[in-house]
């Protein structure tokens, strides 16, 4: 007997870092943090369970996963199944909705998908929280994808993870005028693991105790600029997270960084934008690649002075996307 689901799930963008595990089996993490979830940029899943299976498989974009991608999707099924009680195995296709070469974490949509997927096709129907839990569990950034627009990933205090899920702050139709400019960089030599990398920065750095205590006040800033549609304090809250993350990188032991010179480049014109008038404040994640904060009036401007930094392959733009949702079919790759 076969049992299917199909979800969607968006990426999202923090503009409050997660930076830091305090518990790695349980991706607990050190700080709250807050995103915005994306419209342009998701991951359909479908998962059936199927009683005849001896074992999981997996193909993403329509080729079959095997060794390590294999393992890490089945250690993660493990943890659907004993949540839903579902005893057979699956198979997983996945289709990323990412542009090519993007070197975009796709995680956090992967796994928003793949733990909506697996608790539906087990015929259970969880609270947006527990699905939440789970895929904390995949990707940490993963438990803010559950929600459309604005929300914050809560640390929680309990040593089980039971109150460390994400939070809906505002829905995506609550300022829609909101949008990210993704500035896509040619892509070069794999960054360094976001695991790896916060995982480093927990035990060496120097500046890692005073992020830790900062980021937890820039949660609290950021939810008060967004009840207030205040984008130049959200902006500026966003810009100085993303350097304060970066930061603790310089101070590690050895000390590593994300970026690229021309990611400096990229924050220079951000930078510039903005002291022409635009609104514009960039951030960045594990990776060389800058989105910038702005809204849809200025958008234009920023794209084309993104686009004129030398490096820059292209610059996606995306406003506020949805939370996860169930569909009825799944758009094939490369749709
Ligand atoms: O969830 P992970 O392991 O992909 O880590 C995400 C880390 C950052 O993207 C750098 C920050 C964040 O909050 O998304």
């Amino acid at each position: 007997m076969t049992d299917a689901a199909i979800a969607r799930a968006h990426t999202n963008i923090a503009l409050v870092k997660y930076w830091g595990k305090r518990d790695a089996a349980r991706f607990l993490p050190m700080n709250s943090s807050l995103s915005l979830t994306l419209d342009a940029f998701y991951t359909e899943t479908k998962v059936t369970y199927d009683a005849a299976r001896k074992a999981d498989a997996f193909t993403l974009n329509a080729v079959p996963q095997a060794g390590p991608e294999l393992a890490k999707l089945s250690a993660f099924l493990e943890k659907a199944r004993a949540l839903t009680g579902e005893t057979r195995f699956a198979s997983v296709e996945s289709v990323n909705h990412v542009p090519t070469a993007a070197g975009l974490a796709s995680s956090a949509s992967a796994y928003a998908a793949l733990a909506a997927a697996a608790v539906w096709a087990a015929g259970r129907e969880l609270p947006p929280e527990a699905l939440s839990r789970l895929a904390r569990q995949g990707s940490g950034s993963a438990s803010r994808s559950i929600f459309g627009g604005f929300a914050r990933w809560a640390r929680g205090e309990r040593p089980d993870g039971e109150d460390s899920h994400g939070v809906p702050v505002a829905g995506p139709e609550a300022w829609p005028d909101v949008r990210m400019a993704v500035a896509i960089l040619e892509p070069g030599p794999k960054a360094v693991a976001s695991r790896d990398g916060m995982a480093r920065t927990v035990a060496t750095s120097i500046f890692y105790p005073a992020w830790a205590e900062a980021a937890e006040h820039d949660v609290a800033e950021a939810e008060a600029a967004i009840a207030a549609r205040d984008l130049k304090a959200l902006g500026r809250i966003a810009e100085r997270s993303a350097m304060r993350m970066h930061a603790t990188t310089w101070g590690a032991d050895p000390p590593f960084t994300y970026f690229k010179p021309a990611t400096l480049a990229l924050i220079e014109a951000v930078a510039e934008a903005r002291a022409a008038g635009l609104a514009a404040w960039a951030t960045i994640d594990a990776g060389p690649n800058v989105k910038a904060l702005t809204t849809a009036a200025d958008a234009p401007a920023l794209v084309e002075r993104l686009k004129a930094v030398p490096g820059v392959l292209r610059v996606v733009l995306s406003g506020p996307g949805p939370g996860v949702a169930r569909l009825r079919s799944i758009e094939p790759a490369g749709a």
